[in-house]
């Protein structure tokens, strides 16, 4: 099977008015020549401003979360049908923030991840360890058993993504070691392919948490590797095309 086109996204978490739509043309000005799939996911407000405005570029757009059902009495959320219809083709889903801010289970990113394929999104779904998790030596366990409790059996075959992200990691300029990336993207292709047979080789492993342009093309160039989300350093298009620079060419 080919490896998984690469995949290099951007999470502007809850960051960005319409002001900020300048970075976004920038970047889809430079996804023709990236050489990976690049992606920006901005908040729900902007979304469909950005996709008109790097629509016919190569630039995707995604959302951040979504909820599990269509529609209904659910004040404040956003349904997977409503990101698609906004112009997203992708929506993170189990981001750490979430899980640990909202109380969200595996269980509850699984429904998810199911709404966003009824959608005809690609889901982009986040595990990843506490401190406290890798210390007592439990992040391959914690890992893969969210990987197991959050990925669907309907995902088989589909495309999807999966980023690897050390809750200790996000937004503190801290990185595993490249050794610790590549045993936990290892622990959780085996899962995948436990899960999903050979189409458990198909989805990209991404890696996230203070990916910077001085430390991504060390991260992008582990075989294991198959892209980066990435936070901070995607709200401004230089960091962000400095990052994609890194990236080996599909
Ligand atoms: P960071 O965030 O790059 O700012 O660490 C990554 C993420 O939360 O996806």
């Amino acid at each position: 099977m080919t490896p998984p086109t690469p995949l290099i996204a951007g999470n502007w978490k809850m960051n960005g008015t319409g002001q900020a739509l300048v970075e976004a043309r920038a970047i889809a000005a430079a996804a023709t020549d990236a050489g990976v799939r690049l992606a920006l996911c901005p908040p729900a407000t902007l979304l469909e401003r950005m996709s008109r405005e790097v629509a016919g570029t190569k630039l995707e757009v995604g959302g951040q979360d979504c909820h599990a059902e269509a529609s209904g009495a659910f004040t404040g959320d956003v349904s997977a049908e409503m990101l698609a219809e906004a112009g997203a083709q992708l929506v993170i889903l189990g981001h750490s923030e979430r899980r640990a801010g909202y109380g969200e289970t595996d269980a509850a990113v699984a429904a998810k991840a199911s709404a966003a394929l009824r959608a005809g999104l690609e889901p982009i779904i986040c595990v990843g360890e506490t401190r406290a998790e890798r210390e007592e030596g439990r992040a391959l366990a914690v890992v893969t058993g969210q990987i197991r409790g959050s990925l669907p059996a309907e995902l088989a075959g589909k495309a999807f993504t999966v980023a690897y992200e050390p809750v200790w990691a996000i937004g503190t300029g801290l990185t595993p070691t490249l050794e610790d990336i590549t045993e936990v993207h290892h622990a959780i292709r085996a899962t995948l392919m436990d899960m999903f047979g050979e189409a458990g080789a198909a989805p990209a492993i991404l890696y996230g948490g203070s990916v910077k342009p001085g430390n991504a093309a060390e991260i992008l160039a582990l075989p294991e590797v198959g892209g980066a989300l990435v936070g901070g350093a995607s709200l401004k298009a230089a960091d962000f095309l400095a990052i994609v620079a890194g990236a080996p060419k599909a």
